[in-house]
């Protein structure tokens, strides 16, 4: 695993936007996995700013998780975020930009349903990944064992907090979710993980220091061949940083 770390957090949007970008360049069909929440809203930010750099006719994205029960085009939905921050801007239509549906009948069908989309799409060339406050990758809450496929998931009081910033309140957020798995996320071909401020300096320690445990499901992405954490000076701050490079 990569460490890279920097007191420049525009750096690091930059960069995590810019690898999406090359994948596309060098690869117009590749499949990129997207993450949502406000770590990313300044990568995609960047993506516009530096759109006309590729070619998105083939580009292909997939989201690593999104609410459940949710309306699928209302305002909090992961699918919602991602429209208005990238799919619209960038024309990417609804085949080239799969989300699971959070309104879907049979939540079971449609996690396998996304697995073999996946599969036939080629599988996941860059993974992007944020991290929570308790080490969550995607929606995979700590727990006593990996989920490998994509599932549903009941959200721990960690998420439910720290999310109800984009509900009006707790009690209006849905307690649940659809996310890809740990092996579903594993079988990328490269992972980017990018941790911004101080509320994730322990998780990221964890990641880097800790043991494997499905107690801190980032931690998996210790045996991952291809991985890079990014990390700014408040989330790094528990680190060694000549363990890494820096930006
Ligand atoms: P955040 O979420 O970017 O809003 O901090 C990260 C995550 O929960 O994975």
């Amino acid at each position: 695993m990569q460490l890279i770390f920097s007191n420049d957090t525009d750096k690091l949007y930059r960069y995590v936007a810019d690898r999406l970008l090359e994948t596309v360049a060098l690869k117009p069909d590749a499949l990129l996995g997207l993450a949502t929440g406000g770590t990313f809203e300044p990568v995609y930010g960047r993506i516009l700013e530096q759109r006309s750099r590729v070619n998105w006719q083939l580009a292909r994205t997939v989201n690593l998780d999104e609410y459940y029960p949710i309306g699928r085009h209302g305002e909090q939905s992961f699918y919602t975020y991602m429209k208005k921050r990238l799919f619209d801007p960038l024309g990417l239509t609804e085949e080239q930009s799969l989300v699971l549906n959070g309104e879907a009948a049979d939540p079971g069908q449609e996690c396998m349903d996304f697995e073999e989309r996946i599969d036939a799409l080629g599988g996941i060339e860059l993974q992007v990944l944020g991290i929570g406050r308790n080490g969550h990758i995607g929606f995979n809450e700590p727990s006593d064992a990996f989920e490998p496929h994509t599932h549903y998931t009941a959200l721990t009081d960690t998420t439910l907090t720290d999310n109800a910033r984009y509900f009006e309140g707790v009690d209006q957020m849905p307690t649940g979710a659809l996310t890809m798995g740990i092996e579903t996320i594993m079988k990328a071909r490269g992972i980017l993980l990018l941790a911004v401020g101080r509320s994730k300096a322990q998780a990221v320690n964890a990641l880097v220091n800790g043991k494997i445990t499905p107690d801190l499901p980032a931690s998996i992405l210790r045996v991952h061949p291809n991985c890079t954490v990014l990390m700014d000076s408040e989330a790094g701050a528990l680190l060694d940083w000549s363990l890494g490079q820096q930006l």
